[in-house]
Formats: C-alpha cells, sequence, structure tokens
C-alpha cells in the first residue's frame, strides 16, 4: 500500500515536472512564412508579410485569416510605388480577425458577413474602412470588397492551409483596394517619440530626455530601428532624486540605456530571451540588460532591478515603445547599490521576507553581482522578492518531484 502510493506520487509529480518542461514549445501556434513557403506563386506576398514584420503579428495572433495574393497581384499593387508603410497597411488589410475555412466562407449567415482586418486594429482606420464585406454568391463563389468599395473586387480562389481555428491561408483574386490604407503614412523620423510618451504616461520620462543631449541619440536611430522601454510617470518621479545625483554623462546613459537599436515587436520580445545592448552600450562600459519572459509577461533585468512591460504605446516597424513600472538601473552606475548576495541556501527559511531593505551586509564576494535579483534598491526589492519567491517555489517544487522519484526507484 505505501510503496504503491508513493511510486503513484512520485509518478504524477514526474508527470507533472515533464508536462511543465514541455509547456514552452506550444506557444508559437503556427508560422505563416513556413505556410506560404510551401508556395512558389506566392513568395512576394510572402517576402512582403516580413519585410512589413506583418509575419511576427500574424504568428502572435489566434483565429486569423489571411488573404493571399499570388505574384502576379503582388505586382499590381507594388507598380502603386507605395512607400513600406503604406504597404504594410494595405497588406494588413488582408488579413481578417476571424477564422474563415473554406466551408465557413461557403456557408456564411444571410449569404454576407463583415470582418475586421488587422488594419482596423492599428486605429488608423477611419469609420469603417478597416472592414471586409464578404458574399456568398451564387455558383459556389465567394466575394471580397472592402465595405466602403461595395460590389465585389475579388473572389476567393482557394484555400492553401487551415488549421481550424487557429489560422486560414486563403487565395483571393487580386489585392482589395483601399484608398486609407493606401494613403501616405508618417514615416518614422517624423515621429514624434516624446509626443507619443507624454500622451500615454511617461510624460516625466518624456521631459527628461526633451531636456538631455539622449534624445538626439533617439532620433538618430528612429530610421533603421529603435525599441524604447519608458518608465511610467509614478517609476520616474520616484527615481528623480537619483537622477539629479548623476555626473551629466551618468544622466545621458541612463537615457540612452532605455532604448535599444532595433526593432523589436512584443512577440518577438517573447521569443527572444537573452541579454540585449542598448543605446549606452558602448565597448567595455556594456550597458546591456537580460529580458525573460515569466509566464504572459516580459520581464527586463538590470543587475540592480527587475521591470515589466505593463503596456505597448506603439508597435510598428521600425518603432516599438513600451511602457515600464521601474526605472532600469544599469549596473555601471549604480554598483554600490548593489548587496552581496547571499549563497543559495535551501532552506525555507531563506525564502523570508527581508527585514530591512538596505541592511549593510558582509564583504561582498568578488562576484557579487552575477544573480540578478539580490538585494536592491527600494524599487528593485519588491520585484525580485516575489520573483525570488516564485522562482524558489518552483526549484523546490521540481526537487521534490525528483526526491519523490528516487524514492520510489529505490523502493522498487
Ligand atoms: C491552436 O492554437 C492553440 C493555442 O496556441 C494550440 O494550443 C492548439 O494546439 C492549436 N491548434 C492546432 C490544431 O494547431
Ligand atoms: C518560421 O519559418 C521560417 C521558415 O521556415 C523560419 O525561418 C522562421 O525562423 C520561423 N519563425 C518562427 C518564429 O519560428
Ligand atoms: C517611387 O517612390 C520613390 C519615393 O517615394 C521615388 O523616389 C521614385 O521616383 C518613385 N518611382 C516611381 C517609378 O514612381
Ligand atoms: C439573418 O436574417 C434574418 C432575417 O432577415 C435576421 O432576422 C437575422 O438577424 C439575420 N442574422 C444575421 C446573423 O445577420
Ligand atoms: C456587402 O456586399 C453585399 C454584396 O455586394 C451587399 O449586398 C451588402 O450590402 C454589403 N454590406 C455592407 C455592410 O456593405
Ligand atoms: C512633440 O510632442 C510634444 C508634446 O506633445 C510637443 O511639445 C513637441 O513640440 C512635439 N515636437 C515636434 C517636433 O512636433
Ligand atoms: C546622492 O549622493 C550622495 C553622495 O554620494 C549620497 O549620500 C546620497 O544618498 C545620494 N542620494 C540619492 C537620492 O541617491
Amino acid at each position: 500500500m505505501q510503496l504503491t502510493s508513493t511510486a503513484m506520487a512520485a509518478g504524477l509529480a514526474f508527470l507533472s515536472f515533464f508536462l511543465l518542461m514541455l509547456l514552452p514549445s506550444s506557444t508559437e501556434a503556427h508560422n505563416i512564412t513556413k505556410i506560404l513557403a510551401e508556395f512558389p506563386e506566392f513568395s512576394t506576398f510572402n517576402h512582403y508579410l516580413s519585410k512589413t514584420h506583418l509575419a511576427d503579428e500574424i504568428n502572435s495572433r489566434e483565429t486569423i485569416t489571411v488573404c493571399a495574393v499570388d505574384n502576379a497581384g503582388m505586382a499590381d499593387l507594388l507598380s502603386k510605388n507605395l512607400s513600406i508603410y503604406a504597404l504594410k497597411n494595405v497588406l494588413s488589410f488582408h488579413v481578417l480577425l476571424d477564422y474563415f475555412g473554406a466551408k465557413k466562407l461557403h456557408q456564411i449567415t444571410n449569404g454576407t458577413a463583415l470582418a475586421a482586418t488587422m488594419f482596423q486594429a492599428t486605429g488608423r482606420a477611419p469609420g469603417s474602412s478597416g472592414f471586409v464585406n464578404i458574399t456568398d454568391l451564387k455558383g459556389g463563389k465567394v466575394g471580397f470588397s472592402a465595405v466602403d468599395n461595395g460590389g465585389i473586387e475579388a473572389t476567393f480562389d482557394k484555400s492553401l492551409k487551415e488549421i481550424p481555428y487557429n489560422i486560414s491561408v486563403i487565395q483571393i483574386s487580386k489585392i482589395l483596394s483601399s484608398p486609407d490604407a493606401e494613403a501616405p503614412t508618417p514615416g518614422p523620423s517624423q515621429m514624434n517619440i516624446t509626443g507619443i510618451m507624454s500622451a500615454h504616461g511617461c510624460k516625466v520620462f518624456a521631459e527628461t530626455l526633451l531636456a538631455s543631449p539622449a534624445q538626439k541619440t533617439f532620433d538618430d536611430n528612429l530610421d533603421g530601428g529603435l525599441t524604447i522601454f519608458c518608465p511610467g510617470d509614478d517609476a520616474m518621479k520616484n527615481f528623480l532624486p537619483k537622477f539629479k545625483n548623476l555626473t551629466v554623462d551618468g544622466k545621458q546613459a541612463v537615457l540612452e540605456y532605455h532604448g535599444v537599436p532595433i526593432y523589436q515587436s512584443f512577440s518577438m520580445l517573447k521569443s527572444n530571451n537573452g541579454p540585449i545592448n542598448t543605446l549606452a552600450t558602448d565597448g567595455a562600459n556594456k550597458y546591456d540588460f537580460v529580458i525573460q519572459n515569466d509566464g504572459p509577461e516580459v520581464t527586463l533585468k538590470t543587475k540592480i532591478v527587475t521591470a515589466k512591460i505593463t503596456s505597448t504605446l506603439i508597435d510598428e516597424q521600425p518603432l516599438a515603445i513600451f511602457a515600464l513600472d521601474k526605472v532600469l538601473m544599469p549596473k555601471e552606475l549604480f554598483k554600490a547599490a548593489l548587496a552581496p548576495t547571499p549563497a543559495p541556501a535551501p532552506a525555507p527559511a531563506a525564502d523570508a521576507p527581508k527585514p530591512s531593505k538596505h541592511h549593510k551586509s558582509p564583504p561582498a564576494p568578488p562576484s557579487a553581482d552575477s544573480p540578478a535579483d539580490g538585494p536592491g534598491t527600494d524599487s528593485a526589492d519588491q520585484t525580485a522578492d516575489s520573483n525570488g519567491a516564485g522562482r524558489f517555489n518552483g526549484e523546490r517544487f521540481v526537487s521534490v518531484c525528483l526526491s519523490l522519484l528516487f524514492a520510489a526507484i529505490l523502493l522498487l
């Protein structure tokens, strides 16, 4: 009796551990680039989905329909010589935010349906111009048109790939015309990044940036791709006393530390864990931080703080701006805030809340700055502690599972 229940517990524990290990690989449900790569006649469409980074946005969504046109149809579109930003709008008008497989297209209730598109989701489509009208026609045909245009612009040709109800990729006969999607879209260098931040809860950071030479560094990187992590107003206000204490160079560096000189959409951040360089990186002065997923969230870890992304202000190739709950403090400037990290102690006692935030600690070992979430500053402590506790319990769970399994093996 004793033996079987122990073995069963161990088995169950091992199974749950095993399932936990499997979870991360199932997050990426589909890959539109890969799906279309099987169809050479859609290579132009596929190329521009990647070039505009729409592919990433499509992959990150569930329940979606991509209306592809063949290379001849794309040649018509490209002859209009649209900017890459307008081209992205036009292609996003061909991505429906609902699942339409061949069967559903031929069974549309009352013969007609309106589908919201990814262009509608950008918020730049005035009125109903971001909707596509799908009509079930006689003779087994299905018509597509921009709602504003009326009539039938294109017809359903065939289904290329259906993964119900995640993604459907269908061929339609030609590009749907949409004057609003084709309208000139401001290029990135005309974008007012401090204006965007000010309007979305990062006013203090924006104003601090405007008063610094760091602003030019950000602007200079706009065209080539830029990702900005701006601390929210509360976080930035709390940080200002520390900021004022920095040297002129230090002030510029900490601001530039919040910019990354490549475009990273939220889904790219989610799939790229690891260290990343910043606008402040300069040879030996690494000024990097670590991007790490935490469930559905994305966290940024410096040796001093762990911040998390709280919202997306803009995410359009080549510019992404995300708001953070904390100011990123680089170890290059805030080493003093680093306290030595206690050696990993497996006893639950080590998990107890830290009594004092600025306790004078025993002499630091030489490698004091290796673990990312050691006791740090006021703002760092909260997240570091709760994260630490979460991870510790996870480790304990795994080690309990393993020892149970080991015990079971010994008993057998
Ligand atoms: C659809 O997507 C969900 C969530 O990503 C996934 O769990 C499921 O396996 C997918 N279905 C198919 C048939 O791929
Ligand atoms: C999607 O597939 C393409 C081509 O097979 C591959 O290069 C790319 O890395 C894949 N993307 C993801 C996010 O898996
Ligand atoms: C296409 O547009 C670019 C920039 O908008 C312009 O320089 C070029 O002359 C245009 N080409 C044609 C064929 O219209
Ligand atoms: C379909 O048409 C009927 C009768 O005209 C109407 O009562 C019903 O609400 C319509 N359904 C949809 C989904 O539009
Ligand atoms: C959708 O298209 C059909 C066929 O052209 C038309 O009868 C219907 O009124 C259109 N619906 C909307 C909302 O434009
Ligand atoms: C950017 O936006 C800010 C705040 O809305 C405004 O004060 C500033 O004049 C704008 N800059 C430009 C170049 O338009
Ligand atoms: C500013 O620097 C001084 C001297 O290094 C230090 O005593 C003080 O605590 C610092 N203030 C803040 C807010 O970091």
